[in-house]
């Protein structure tokens, strides 16, 4: 095992550690404050991750001596659902689970949400570890404590704020993700860069590359200021009421191309983003806030990575830029009727903006639309 970074999100009596490095799957009990042995312990996952990541956790559980259950739920955000939530509180329930219990989620961001909200409410909650397997889970949902389901109204609209007791992200894991669902958590890594980070950014530029390509100490390194860039704000801002909406670059327009492409696997969450962050460096250079060589530089770093910076890449097309805009309507994300929109006035300077109208974003979608 080796520990190459680790990482504090302070929440006072909820604080706990991000250990990132290689070989730690199989040293999971290390982690678990306290120690397994006796206990009863849940591992959940996801079909595509149980053979090659969470066998490996059970086992290392099962010789530390915990009694192990394991349960893979389909891949694919179908399973954030209240039915797959229900069945996996009947899974735990009827396997004896007591408040003695712990739950490790092994795998992306769905099998994350839907553990960390299965752990929050089953015993009035028990204490859980993330595993995150897939980049975008490792940088972004593994951390901060956010968890929930999805509703027929929306996504995400069911869930609980409940910190996990220790994120233990296994680089190792990396190797077997297709690359389009690695490119898509280097979108959120390229969010951090930008939103607040300038050495950050200057440091992709020249390293992405390695990043992308999986390079052990450079992706170490990426995962690593990632992480502490997140629970920085989330230490601030638990619950987001002020800073932590920076951490939604990219997510406004992001989501209503994603509402609009209907999940369908036309775009994947950090594609959306990367489209969207490329959509908010336009605009926020368009309404002359930032300069046009800062938004040059933005795309040109997503583009590196072959990630799209632009709507006119998606086939087939999903309708006209006014009907995606309406999209925007429905995101949760509104203050006081207004959209509020995470724009920049530079590399590494991200701020809230309620002044964008209607008539401008519509403007920055037509133009990506198109391309420009
Ligand atoms: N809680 C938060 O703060 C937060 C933040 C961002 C995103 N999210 C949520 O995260 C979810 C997206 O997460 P995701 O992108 O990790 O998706 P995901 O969990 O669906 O995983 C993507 C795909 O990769 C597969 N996979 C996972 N690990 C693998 C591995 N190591 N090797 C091979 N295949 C592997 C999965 O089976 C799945 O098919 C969304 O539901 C989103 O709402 C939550
Ligand atoms: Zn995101």
């Amino acid at each position: 095992m080796t520990i190459l970074h680790q990482v504090e999100v302070s929440l006072a009596a909820r604080s706990y550690n991000i250990s990132i490095g290689a070989g730690l799957l199989p040293r999971a009990a290390d982690f678990f404050p306290g120690g397994v042995t006796g206990r009863a312990v849940f591992v959940l996952t996801d079909e595509n991750v149980i053979r090659p990541h969470a066998d490996v956790v059970a086992a290392a559980l099962k010789r530390a001596g915990a009694t192990v259950h394991i349960m893979a739920v389909p891949p694919g955000e179908a399973s954030k659902s209240m039915d797959m939530l229900q069945r996996v509180l009947s899974w735990m329930i009827d396997h004896g689970v007591t408040r003695q219990s712990a739950l490790f989620a092994v795998g992306g961001g769905v099998v994350g949400d839907l553990g960390g909200l299965a752990a929050s409410l089953v015993m009035r909650g028990i204490p859980y570890l993330q595993m995150p397997t897939t980049l975008l889970a490792q940088v972004d949902s593994s951390v901060g404590g956010k968890t929930a389901v999805n509703m027929k109204q929306g996504k995400n609209l069911v869930g609980a704020f409940y910190q996990p007791a220790a994120v233990i992200c296994d680089l190792d894991t990396l190797a077997t993700l297709p690359r389009r669902e690695f490119l898509s958590g280097y979108a959120e890594i390229v969010k951090y860069a930008l939103l607040g980070d300038p050495e950050f950014f200057d440091w992709l530029e020249r390293n992405g590359a390695a990043v992308c390509a999986r390079e052990p100490a450079a992706l170490a390194h990426a995962v690593a200021v990632s992480c502490r860039a997140k629970a920085a704000i989330v230490a601030e801002d638990e619950r987001e009421t002020g800073n932590r909406a920076l951490l939604n670059l990219g997510h406004t327009f992001g989501h209503a191309l994603e509402a609009a492409a209907g999940y369908d696997g036309r775009l994947l969450h950090g594609e959306a983003v990367s489209i969207g962050m490329a959509m908010a460096l336009d605009l926020s250079r368009e309404m002359k806030l930032c300069p046009a060589e800062d938004a040059r530089r933005g795309a040109a770093l997503l583009t590196a990575a072959e990630l799209p910076v632009s709507a006119a890449t998606i086939r087939p097309s999903m309708g006209d830029a006014r009907s995606i805009a309406a999209w925007m309507d429905s995101d949760k994300k509104i203050a006081d009727g207004r959209k509020t929109f995470i724009l920049l006035r530079g590399i590494g300077k991200a701020f809230t903006c309620n002044d964008v109208t209607d008539a401008q974003a519509v403007d920055a979608i037509a133009r990506s639309l198109k391309g420009d």
